[in-house]
């Protein structure tokens, strides 16, 4: 192992240079794979604009019924259309998801702790592989937390999935965990998004930061962004301008959406960012337009 004093810091990233060996196809790093790997991605990642928009609704799985998500059954339908992939616990999805949406999903697979604790950081794939299969998954979500307790634990698991995915050609998703006392570093980012990508995932889901256009551009996979706490529609659309600005191939926004006043409205106003080149303040002006409410409201 090499020894980590006196490690040559990373700074050349290129970040001018697109990545340089995608042949033919529209997701980042997945040129090599088989048909079955990129037939889900295609479900995930639109092949028109190489770019996805997943709605985030898993947040249950150690919360509860929190704000926004008191009723999937309601919510979900009227939220589903404008996404691409749907990323939710084979509960929820299996509950309250038409099958007949024919969305793609990216499966919650890993869980372990609830609200109830301090460290959250204790996390295992606890969907088998066949279950995923069975909801015809397009990939599997594992949760990894990188710098805290439960990484030897959570990195096993996330390679477990890679190996099981890649047995049945389903992509994984590794999410990049931020804990409360983690640090939201540019530094943090590019050590735990590339350790992720390094490990198998085709996926990486992560949170954006400064400098994001050199993690985006060391990272071999595409990355999705997280939306984060609430915060207004003005800046959560600015969050996803400048995360695809960087490099990102999406967004997986959960919070940002299903609590705003309209979140119907604003799934539609952020598919615009993603895919159609819309700028924050364009998307936020037609947000406004479907709400017909004005900035002062
Ligand atoms: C947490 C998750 C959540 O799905 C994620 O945080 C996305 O939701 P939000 O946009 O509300 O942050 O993966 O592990």
């Amino acid at each position: 192992m090499v020894d980590k004093i006196g490690n040559k810091a990373a700074k050349d990233f290129s970040e001018e240079i697109v990545f340089a060996n995608n042949g033919n196809f529209h997701v980042k790093g997945a040129a090599n794979y088989d048909w079955g790997m990129k037939d889900r991605l295609s479900r995930i990642f639109n092949p028109k604009t190489g770019k996805t928009v997943m709605l985030a609704f898993d947040h249950g799985y150690f919360m509860g019924p929190t704000s926004g998500l008191e009723r999937l059954d309601i919510l979900i339908p009227k939220l589903a259309n404008y996404a691409d992939c749907l990323m939710g616990t084979r509960g929820a999805i299996r509950s309250s998801v038409p099958p007949s949406f024919n969305k793609s999903i990216a499966l919650r697979a890993s869980s372990g702790s609830s609200i109830l604790q301090e460290d959250l950081s204790h996390e295992s794939m606890v969907v088998d592989i066949d279950d995923a299969i069975k909801m015809n998954a397009s990939a599997i979500a594992i949760q990894t937390f990188i710098g805290a307790d439960g990484q030897k634990e959570t990195i096993e698991e996330l390679n477990k999935a890679v190996n099981l995915g890649s047995k049945y050609s389903i992509p994984t998703m590794g999410v990049v965990a931020v804990g409360k006392e983690m640090e939201r570093t540019t530094q943090f980012f590019l050590l735990a998004t590339r350790m992720l990508a390094e490990f198998g995932v085709q996926i990486v889901k992560t949170y954006y930061c400064d400098d994001f256009e050199k993690v985006a551009a060391a990272c071999p996979v595409p990355l999705v962004v997280a939306g984060g706490k609430k915060i207004h529609e003005k800046d959560a659309l600015a969050l996803a301008y400048n995360s695809i600005q960087g490099g990102a191939a999406g967004v997986d926004m959960g919070r940002n959406i299903f609590q705003s006043a309209y979140p119907e409205e604003m799934i539609q106003a952020v598919a615009k960012v993603v895919h159609e080149g819309y700028s924050d303040v364009e998307a936020y002006e037609f947000f406004l337009h479907l709400t017909k409410v004005s900035e002062e409201d």
